[in-house]
């Protein structure tokens, strides 16, 4: 009898076992290798797959406010600064606006007349919605920490709040206690990557410099964020090892000590180290995590979304293993049914608005008289000046971007019209990053050729006798790009230079960048249309 007793308690013990410590096995159908994006997000059938984004949403924070998703992605020396989207089911993700409408309140060196700020300027930051309200904290290497708020996260934003001056901090994150007390944490990256937990003011623009408790420092640890769980306070953060990869530290007190170090994920370099990111819990009650992939290639840092799995008080991000670490899982259920129709990233343009769609981006705070949306309505007039130094597209003032997507097939198609062009003026279409190719047109003593350009020189092509021109760009998932024109004379369009491929690249922390721009060599003189902007990826469904 005994012996039996203990026989089913042993059975009871097994079954209790593998449902509370053996997690059903999730996204087995890994790509072949990285970059593999043949299909990506909403798959149509309740399932997504991995990534969400597969365009460059670094450095990224997620939260949820009732029925919708919201996160933030940090954009450099890009202008508007700090990407914000939106989602109905963390999926799919449309572009809502940015927080930061103009980064020279940073400083000169972010206006188009310095361009002084390549691979620095607006890195990771957090949001949160705190007393009716959106609420953006981040920082820049050079210049500390920042803050703006707004009622609506479309905007308007307020303007900017320098709430830290000094160089060398990073990664920081605002938090609210249940009795409205508020804190931030930031990491010292210029000091041994110390991590600070400061008080906040009341009216949140403000660090409490005495206030200032250690918390973390080592380890490369940065990408910190706080959150408040089941009376535990989980301060979560990233450690570079053999990479990067997930850790948090946890504690009754705010102010810690937090003692209980625990890795939540393995490094994965095979998938470009998932460990930055934000996880919030759904309307159904599940966990989700929304990441970059922290090691960039020419796509920039692309966006996955992973389940989360609660063990023993520890939210293991994507599908853990048998030591309790989570691994990236490729395939999954929606977290919400709910009607996303909409939430899709823009990109095509034709320029009907007065003003500029959340995609764009300028290289820069551009020079507001230079630049039109109602001089002629429905075209994007750009006026021609000076780079700061010839012959060097990064430091031309007028380039306006969009993220580049890898999908399996990629095309954006310009149509430009030439009328206002001067003499030592140039305008097309660029891929951009440190590195840099174009296709576009010149004009020189009253004539209009046909040119490409790269760091390596200028090709130059026929003479144009039309003064409306189609450029195109083509890529696929390899990320080799192909230049093609068409004029309103010809029916195809043709590839200049001949046969010609620009591997698109990761520079500056940033992946490839579409543009369109003008400038000219020669006098502020002359001016390009843009009539459309025509944008088309592939998702594989
Ligand atoms: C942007 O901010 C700078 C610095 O505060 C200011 O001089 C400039 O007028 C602002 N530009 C716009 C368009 O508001
Ligand atoms: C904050 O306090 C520390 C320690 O007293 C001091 O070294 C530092 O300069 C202060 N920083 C600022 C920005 O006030
Ligand atoms: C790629 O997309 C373009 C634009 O939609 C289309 O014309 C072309 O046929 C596509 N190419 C392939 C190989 O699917
Ligand atoms: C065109 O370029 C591709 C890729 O660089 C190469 O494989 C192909 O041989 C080239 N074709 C010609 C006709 O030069």
């Amino acid at each position: 009898m005994a012996l039996s007793i203990t026989l089913i308690l042993c059975v009871l013990e097994l079954i209790v076992h593998s449902t509370a410590g053996v997690i059903e096995t999730r996204g087995g159908d890994s790509p072949t290798a990285w970059g593999d994006w043949t299909t990506w997000g909403d798959l149509g059938n309740s399932q997504y797959r991995n990534p969400v984004l597969p365009a460059d949403y670094s450095d990224l924070d997620f939260i949820r406010v009732g029925t919708d998703y919201y996160a933030i992605s940090s954009t450099f020396q890009y202008s508007p600064g700090m990407v914000i989207l939106r989602s109905k089911d963390a999926v799919n993700w449309r572009i809502e606006g940015h927080a930061i409408s103009n980064i020279t309140e940073m400083g000169t060196s972010y206006s188009w007349e310095s361009m002084d700020r390549y691979g620095l300027g607006v890195w990771a930051g957090a949001i949160r919605y705190h007393d009716g309200m959106f609420w953006v904290y981040y920082g820049t290497p050079q210049e500390g920490y920042f803050m703006t708020k707004a009622e609506d996260a479309a905007g308007p934003w307020s303007p900017l709040v320098h709430i830290w001056q000094e160089p060398g901090w990073d990664d920081c994150c605002p938090f609210w206690d249940d009795d409205g007390k508020g804190y931030f944490v930031g990491t010292n990256f210029g000091s041994g990557y110390q991590t600070w937990l400061f008080e906040i003011t009341p009216d949140g623009q403000g660090l409490v410099n005495e206030t200032r408790t250690l918390i973390n420092s080592g380890a490369g640890r940065e990408a910190n964020k706080l959150y408040k769980i089941d009376g535990w306070y989980y301060h979560m953060y990233s450690e570079s090892g053999s990479g990067r990869y997930l850790m948090m530290q946890r504690s009754r007190s705010i102010k810690g000590p937090y003692e209980e170090r625990r890795q939540l994920s393995n490094v994965q370099l095979e998938w470009h180290e998932p460990n930055q990111g934000g996880f919030v819990q759904t309307p159904n009650g599940e966990w989700v995590f929304l990441t970059h992939h922290g090691n960039g290639d020419w796509s920039g840092r692309i966006a996955s979304l992973l389940p989360v799995t609660w063990i023993d008080g520890w939210p293991i991000i994507g599908q853990p293993d048998s030591n309790g670490l989570g691994n990236m899982v490729w395939t999954d259920t929606k977290p919400d049914s709910a009607d996303s129709e909409g939430y899709r990233p823009q990109g095509s343009d034709n320029f009907q608005s007065t003003v500029l769609g959340p995609q764009w981006e300028w290289n820069y705070q551009p020079r507001d008289s230079h630049w039109s949306l109602s001089e002629r309505p429905n075209y994007l007039r750009l006026h021609a000046f000076q780079p700061l130094q010839t012959g060097d597209l990064r430091t031309v003032g007028n380039i306006l971007t969009q993220r580049v997507f890898r999908t399996s097939n990629n095309t954006v198609t310009v149509a430009l019209d030439l009328e206002g062009l001067a003499d030592g003026q140039v305008a097309g279409l660029t891929h951009f990053t440190r590195n840099w190719a174009t296709i576009g047109v010149r004009r020189e003593k009253g004539r209009t050729y046909l040119e490409a350009r790269d760091t390596g020189g200028i090709t130059t092509g026929e003479e144009l006798q039309t003064t409306q021109v189609w450029l195109r760009t083509t890529w696929g998932l390899d990320g080799i790009s192909q230049f093609s024109y068409k004029t309103s004379t010809s029916e195809e369009f043709t590839l200049f230079p001949d046969n010609n491929s620009y591997q698109l690249q990761w520079q500056d922390y940033r992946g490839d960048r579409l543009g369109i721009f003008t400038f000219n060599d020669d006098a502020e003189a002359g001016y390009v249309d843009f009539e459309s902007f025509t944008y088309e990826w592939d998702r594989g469904v």
